[in-house]
C-alpha cells in the first residue's frame, strides 16, 4: 500500500523539506532535509529522496518553479514496464512516488572511478529505442541520468522525454566514452571541478560552437 509513504510526504517532508532552483540551468540546491529521509541525488528539477521504512521507493520532488511533473508522469504511463527503466506509482502536487533504482550514476562511477563496462552503454541505447517505439523521444539522457547496477545499464532520468527538439547528449556521452573513457581513463578517479568544468564547457559549445560547424 502506497497510501502511508503518501501521508508522510505530504504530512512529515514537504512541510520541512527546503530546496531552491537558483540557476535554471544548474543543478537544484538542497538547503535541509528532515530525518529520516535520505537524500538519493538532485538533479536540475528536483531532489529524491527515500524514507528507511519505504526503501524501495523513491520521492522525487520538484522544486518551486520548476516544470516537468504532469511530462514525467505521461512519460512513464508511456513506458509502462521495462526493466531499464524505474516506474511512477503516484503523482502529487509537486512530487512523484517512483520504483527506487538502487544503482550509482554514472557520473559517481566516475568520479570515484568505478568502471564502466560497455554493455552498460548497449543496455542504455536498447532502453532509448524501447522509449522511441514508444513514441518518445528520448532527451537529456547525461551521465546523471544513466545508471550502473549489477554490471548493467539503466535510465534513471525521462522528464525530458516528450520534448520534440533532437538532443545530442547520449550520442556525445557515447563518443566520449569510445574515444577517451575507455582507452584512456577507465579506473581513474576524475576530480568533480573538473566534471562540472566539461558540463559547463559542453553547454558552452552547444550555444556558441555548433551553430553553422555541419558544412
Ligand atoms: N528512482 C530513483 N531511484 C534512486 N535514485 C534516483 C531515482 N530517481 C532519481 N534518483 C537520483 O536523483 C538524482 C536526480 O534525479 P533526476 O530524476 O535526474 O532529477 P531531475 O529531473 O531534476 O534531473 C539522480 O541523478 C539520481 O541520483
Ligand atoms: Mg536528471
Amino acid at each position: 500500500m502506497i497510501q502511508p509513504l503518501i501521508d508522510l510526504v505530504e504530512q512529515q517532508l514537504l512541510p520541512q523539506l527546503n530546496i531552491e532552483s537558483v540557476y535554471p540551468h544548474d543543478p537544484i540546491v538542497v538547503h535541509h532535509v528532515p530525518k529520516p529521509w535520505k537524500l538519493l541525488g538532485a538533479g536540475n528539477y528536483a531532489a529524491v529522496v527515500s524514507h528507511p521504512d519505504f526503501s524501495d521507493m523513491a520521492v522525487k520532488v520538484y522544486a518551486p518553479g520548476r516544470p516537468g511533473l504532469e511530462d514525467e508522469t505521461e512519460v512513464y504511463r508511456l513506458l509502462g514496464k521495462h526493466p531499464a527503466y524505474s516506474e511512477c506509482y503516484h503523482t502529487g502536487e509537486c512530487y512523484l512516488i517512483l520504483r527506487r533504482l538502487s544503482g550509482i550514476t554514472l557520473y559517481n562511477c566516475i568520479l570515484r572511478g568505478i568502471p564502466i563496462p560497455r554493455r552498460v552503454i548497449d543496455d542504455i541505447d536498447s532502453a532509448l529505442d524501447y522509449a522511441r517505439r514508444k513514441g518518445l523521444n528520448p532527451h537529456d539522457v547525461h551521465g546523471k541520468n544513466v545508471m550502473l547496477k549489477d554490471g548493467r545499464g539503466i535510465v534513471v532520468d525521462v522528464s525530458d522525454f516528450l520534448k520534440e527538439e533532437s538532443c545530442s547528449m547520449w550520442d556525445d556521452l557515447k563518443t566520449a566514452y569510445d574515444r577517451f573513457y575507455f582507452p584512456v581513463l577507465h579506473h581513474m578517479p576524475v576530480p568533480e571541478f573538473l566534471l562540472t568544468a566539461v558540463r559547463k564547457g559542453y553547454r558552452w559549445f552547444n550555444d556558441h560552437g555548433r551553430t553553422g560547424s555541419d558544412s
